[in-house]
């Protein structure tokens, strides 16, 4: 494999130039890329991907199975409106709608600190996002590394949090983060809240990192919700201090691959609708959080 591999932030993050995946999408260059993936800490760009989203989803396969994968669950009701019509894999984020009026994506999507679909049993690991269309400037994803904000705790806090656990629940989100009439309320019936521990271990890499993010994550278990919202409180301020953040300026074409189960994301929402933006993502369903 002959390519050009630049790091992104000290111990987090790399970039890629000079490869093509439409040329072998489904082979050992994307079985090699896991590897660059998982070496970077679970945080890949790699530029200039012209895919379709077949190559895409043949691509996304390497990681693991994926939501809406045939034999494998969906993503929640509540965003299947943005599933691509063809590609039960893609979930679809857009700015724009189609000639009907109907949007060709979730708009503003993930514009706050979360982990994809950590209110399931079985989370995301990774999330592979195709950039298609961007705008020139605005709408940079920030990514937190949520292993290196654990390991700069104190060994007090460590032992604390050690033994707990948090609730997860798509309801924190479809109650703040999505219109009324969008929200499926079946989403609501429990097949989207799991409990998992608030230091998770990395199953390839044995690394912990912190699991709780302001999106999805209601409390922790067994504690009065006072005492909860300080503890959360605490971690939320702390887990996206600066030296832990690498900030993606998208490119058009760009391919971006991230772990869920150690780095939490923040779309940022600074571009209005006369800057189009399409990006597809395959989410690779992950293993049951330790
Ligand atoms: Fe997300």
């Amino acid at each position: 494999m002959d390519y050009e591999l630049h790091s992104l932030t000290p111990g987090f993050g790399a970039e890629i130039s000079g490869i093509d995946l439409t040329a072998d999408a489904g082979g050992n260059l994307a079985a090699d890329l896991v590897g660059v993936w998982r070496d970077a800490g679970g945080m890949l760009v790699i530029h200039d991907q012209d895919l379709s989203s077949e190559q895409h989803i043949a691509f996304s396969r390497h990681f693991g199975p994926l939501f809406g994968d045939p034999n494998e669950v969906p993503l929640q009701d509540t965003v299947s409106r943005y599933i691509h019509p063809d590609f039960p894999e893609i979930y679809r984020v857009s700015n724009q709608v189609d000639a009907d009026g109907e949007p060709t994506g979730r708009k503003g999507a993930g514009t706050y600190w979360h982990s994809d679909v950590s209110f399931r049993d079985r989370p995301a690991q990774a999330s592979i996002l195709h950039g298609k269309r961007v705008p020139p400037t605005g709408g940079d994803t920030i990514f937190a590394n949520q292993a290196a904000a654990y390991e700069a705790l104190s060994d007090s806090m460590k032992e604390m949090l050690a033994p707990l656990q948090a609730w997860h629940d798509f309801e924190v989100a479809a109650r703040t983060q999505y219109a009324k009439p969008v929200v499926v309320e079946d989403d609501m019936a429990g097949a989207n809240r799991a409990l998992h521990p608030i230091v998770r271990t990395h199953p390839e890499s044995g690394r912990k990192s912190l699991f709780v993010n302001p999106g999805f994550t209601s409390h922790i278990d067994g504690f009065a919700g006072d005492e909860s919202a300080a503890i959360l409180g605490f971690l939320y301020d702390y887990c996206i201090r600066p030296e832990f953040l690498y900030r993606h300026r998208w490119r058009e074409k760009d391919l971006v691959i991230w772990d869920n189960r150690a780095i939490m994301h923040f779309a940022v929402m600074n571009y209005t609708d006369d800057q189009p933006r399409y990006m597809e993502r395959c989410t690779v369903i992950g293993e049951r959080p330790v």
